[in-house]
C-alpha cells in the first residue's frame, strides 16, 4: 500500500473522522478502492486530494480537476450489510447542498440523484462507490465541487454547463473549510442513515430537488431516453417517474433532464 501522506487527528474536522491529505492522486475514489485492506477498520476516513490526475464522474465520464482550485474528496464507511445503502446517495447529495449554504451563503439545488446545481449549472457531483462483502459494505462517497475555478479553467465542452463557487459569490473559499463543513454535514447524514431514518433523508433531499412533481422529465438510462412526468421519490431511495402510457415506473440508475436542462457531460 502507498504510504498515507497524513493520518492525524485534526481538531477542527469531526473527532471520529480520521483524514488523509494527498497532495495529488489518480482519483481519491480509487486511493480508497486500491489500499481498502489497509483501510477499511479505518473508516470513517476522508481522502482528500489537491489534485487529481484521473478523476471519474459518473457513467464512465472524467471529472477535471483544477489544482487547488477544487474539492476533491472521498468518504469511506462500512454499513452492515442490512443498510438501505440507496439512500446513501440521497445522504451524500443533502450533505452537500447543506455544507455549500452553510459556508457560501448560496441556495444549491439537487438534480437527482446528486448533480449539485446553481441555476441550471452544475457545481459539483457526487460518485458513490459500493464495495459489498459478505456482512458489510465497504462504502465510497467521492465528492468534487468547483470551489475557485475561474470560467478559463474550464475546458471548452464544460464552459456553457459548469460554474464555480468563486464565480457565484466573487469570493474564495478556503478547501479546508469545506472539507469542514462536508464532513460534518456527510456524518450527521450517515448517522441518520444507520439509524433507518430514511423518511427524515427523503424529505429533507426533497426540498433541495430541483425537480417539482409533475415536471415533464426525460429520464436517461443505458443509451435509453424515457419521456414521463417526475412522480416522487420511492419508499426504497429510487425515483418514480408516470411513464407516457399512464405506469409508474422506479429507476435507481439512470439520469434525468427537462425541457430546461440538459445532461451536462
Ligand atoms: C459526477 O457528477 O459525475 C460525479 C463527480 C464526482 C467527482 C468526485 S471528485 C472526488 C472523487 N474522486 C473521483 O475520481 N470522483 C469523485
Amino acid at each position: 500500500m502507498k504510504k498515507p501522506s497524513k493520518i492525524s487527528p485534526d481538531k477542527h474536522f469531526p473527532p471520529i473522522l480520521k483524514v488523509v491529505r494527498l497532495k495529488e492522486c489518480t482519483s481519491t475514489n480509487d486511493y480508497i478502492k486500491e489500499n481498502i485492506t489497509a483501510l477499511e477498520n479505518k473508516s470513517p476516513l476522508l481522502v482528500t486530494a489537491e489534485n487529481q490526475t484521473k478523476g471519474k464522474g459518473r457513467e464512465n465520464r472524467k471529472w477535471h480537476s483544477f489544482p487547488g482550485k477544487g474539492l476533491y474528496s472521498s468518504f469511506l464507511f462500512r454499513f452492515p450489510i442490512e443498510t438501505k445503502i440507496n439512500f446513501l446517495s440521497l445522504a451524500a447529495g443533502i450533505a452537500a447542498a447543506e455544507s455549500i449554504n452553510s459556508l457560501t451563503g448560496i441556495s444549491p439545488e439537487l438534480k437527482w440523484p446528486n448533480d449539485i446545481e446553481f441555476r441550471g449549472k452544475k457545481i459539483g457531483g457526487i460518485l458513490i462507490e459500493n464495495l459489498i462483502g459478505k456482512d458489510f459494505i465497504n462504502s465510497i462517497s467521492g465528492i468534487g465541487i468547483n470551489i475557485s475555478c475561474s470560467r478559463n479553467d474550464f475546458p471548452a465542452e464544460l464552459s456553457g454547463s459548469a460554474i464555480s463557487i468563486l464565480e457565484i459569490t466573487g469570493k474564495k473559499f478556503a478547501l479546508k473549510n469545506m472539507n469542514i463543513k462536508l464532513s460534518s454535514s456527510l456524518l450527521r447524514w450517515v448517522t441518520k442513515l444507520r439509524e433507518g431514518e430514511t423518511e427524515t433523508i427523503m424529505k429533507k433531499y426533497s426540498g433541495y430537488m430541483k425537480h417539482k412533481k409533475g415536471d415533464e422529465v426525460t429520464f436517461h438510462q443505458t443509451g435509453e431516453n424515457i419521456k414521463g412526468h417526475f412522480a416522487g421519490l420511492d419508499k426504497t431511495g429510487g425515483i418514480i417517474i408516470r411513464l407516457s402510457n399512464g405506469k409508474l415506473e422506479t429507476f435507481y440508475s439512470g439520469e434525468i433532464s427537462t425541457a430546461t436542462s440538459q445532461i451536462i457531460r
